[in-house]
C-alpha cells in the first residue's frame, strides 16, 4: 500500500538528497553538467528550505516545488513577488496529482504571505494553465552564427557596479543580492560579467563549449559595440536573451545575420494584488534571475 503523501517544507538535512533527485532530472539525464546547488546558490540552499515544498511518503521525497521570493521594483512602486521552479514528481508517481497539490499549496502560502504575483518559466504551459497561470512573455531569443574575431579588452566587473547601473535604468526590475550574481543558468558552464572601458555599460553572458548565451547587455549605448565584440570573441555561436523593444534589443537587431524569435516561456499568477495582472505583458525577468 502507498503511504499517503504529506506536503511540508524541506528540512536542511534533506536538501542533499533532493538536489541529487533534481540534478538527475534536470541536469545529468539531459547530458548537462554542474549541479543545481551551484547553479542556483541562493535558491537551492539550506537558507531557502522554508520555500522548498515537498510531497513525501514518510521520509521518501515524491515531488517538489521550489520558490524564490524577490522584490520587483517598478517605477511607480515595488512589489513583493515569487518565482516558482524545479517542479518535479518522481517518475513512478506522475499523473497522481502530486505536482498539482504542491502548486496549489505554494499558491495558497504565497497569497497568505501577501505576495502580489508569482511568475514561472516553462515549455509546458498547458500544465500550469489548468491552475490559473497566464502566458505573457515579452522575451526575444536571437541566434547569431557569425561570431569569432578579436576581443575588445572589456574588463571584468563586479556585482555592485552592475547593480548600480541597473538601478539607473528605466522600467521594472528584480533587485539582486550577491548570490544572484553567482547563478549559472543552464546550459552555461561559466559566467562572465564585463564592463566597457570609458562607458557605464555592462554585459552578463554565459559560455558553454563554443556557444555564448547573452543574458544582459545594459547601461550606456556607447559601450555596446565593445561588449558585443568581446562576447563574439568567446564563441562561434551567440544566443541572445532580450526584452522585446528594449534599447539593447533594438541595437542588436541591426547586426546582420541574427535570427530572432518570440519567446513563450513566462507564465504569471496574480495573487494578493490582482491589479498587477495588467503589467504581465510588459514585465521581463532576465535569464540570470530565473529558476
Ligand atoms: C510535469 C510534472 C511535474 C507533473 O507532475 P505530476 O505530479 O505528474 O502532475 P499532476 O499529477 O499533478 O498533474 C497531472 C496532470 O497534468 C497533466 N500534465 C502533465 N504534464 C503535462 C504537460 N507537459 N502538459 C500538459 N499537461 C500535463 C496531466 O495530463 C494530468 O492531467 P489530468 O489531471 O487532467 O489527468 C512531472 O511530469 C515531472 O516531474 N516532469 C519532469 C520535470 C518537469 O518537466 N518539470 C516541469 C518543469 S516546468
Amino acid at each position: 500500500m502507498v503511504t499517503p503523501s504529506v506536503i511540508r517544507p524541506c528540512a536542511p538535512a534533506e536538501l542533499p538528497a533532493l538536489v541529487a533527485l533534481l540534478d538527475q532530472e534536470f541536469i545529468f539525464s539531459k547530458d548537462r553538467r554542474i549541479s543545481l546547488a551551484r547553479r542556483l546558490p541562493g535558491v537551492v540552499h539550506a537558507d531557502n528550505c522554508a520555500n522548498i515544498l515537498l510531497a513525501c511518503h514518510g521520509e521518501t521525497i515524491a515531488a517538489c516545488v521550489v520558490i524564490k521570493r524577490f522584490d520587483w521594483i517598478a517605477p511607480e512602486r515595488s512589489w513583493r513577488a515569487a518565482m516558482i521552479g524545479l517542479v518535479w514528481t518522481n517518475a513512478a508517481e506522475r499523473g497522481l496529482g502530486l505536482a498539482t497539490q504542491l502548486l496549489r499549496a505554494a499558491q495558497a502560502r504565497l497569497h497568505a504571505d501577501g505576495a502580489a504575483f508569482a511568475v514561472l518559466f516553462t515549455a509546458q504551459p498547458a500544465f500550469y494553465r489548468r491552475l490559473g497561470w497566464i502566458s505573457a512573455d515579452c522575451g526575444l531569443y536571437g541566434s547569431y552564427a557569425g561570431a569569432g574575431g578579436d576581443a575588445a579588452r572589456c574588463t571584468p566587473v563586479d556585482a555592485n557596479a552592475i547593480e548600480a547601473m541597473r538601478s539607473r535604468q528605466s522600467g521594472a526590475y528584480l533587485r539582486r543580492d550577491r548570490a544572484s550574481y553567482d547563478a549559472l543558468p543552464l546550459p552555461s558552464e561559466r559566467l562572465e560579467m564585463r564592463s566597457s572601458i570609458g562607458s557605464a555599460a555592462y554585459s552578463i553572458y554565459g559560455v558553454q563549449a563554443d556557444r555564448a548565451y547573452v543574458y544582459e547587455l545594459g547601461g550606456e549605448a556607447s559601450g555596446r559595440a565593445a561588449l558585443w565584440q568581446d562576447i563574439c570573441a568567446a564563441a562561434a555561436t551567440v544566443h541572445i536573451n532580450e526584452r522585446r523593444g528594449s534599447a539593447s534589443a533594438q541595437w542588436l537587431s541591426t547586426i546582420p545575420g541574427t535570427i530572432w524569435r518570440d519567446q513563450a516561456l513566462a507564465m504569471w499568477l496574480p495573487l494578493a494584488e490582482p491589479d498587477c495582472a495588467r503589467h504581465f505583458g510588459d514585465w521581463y525577468v532576465p535569464y540570470l534571475d530565473r529558476i
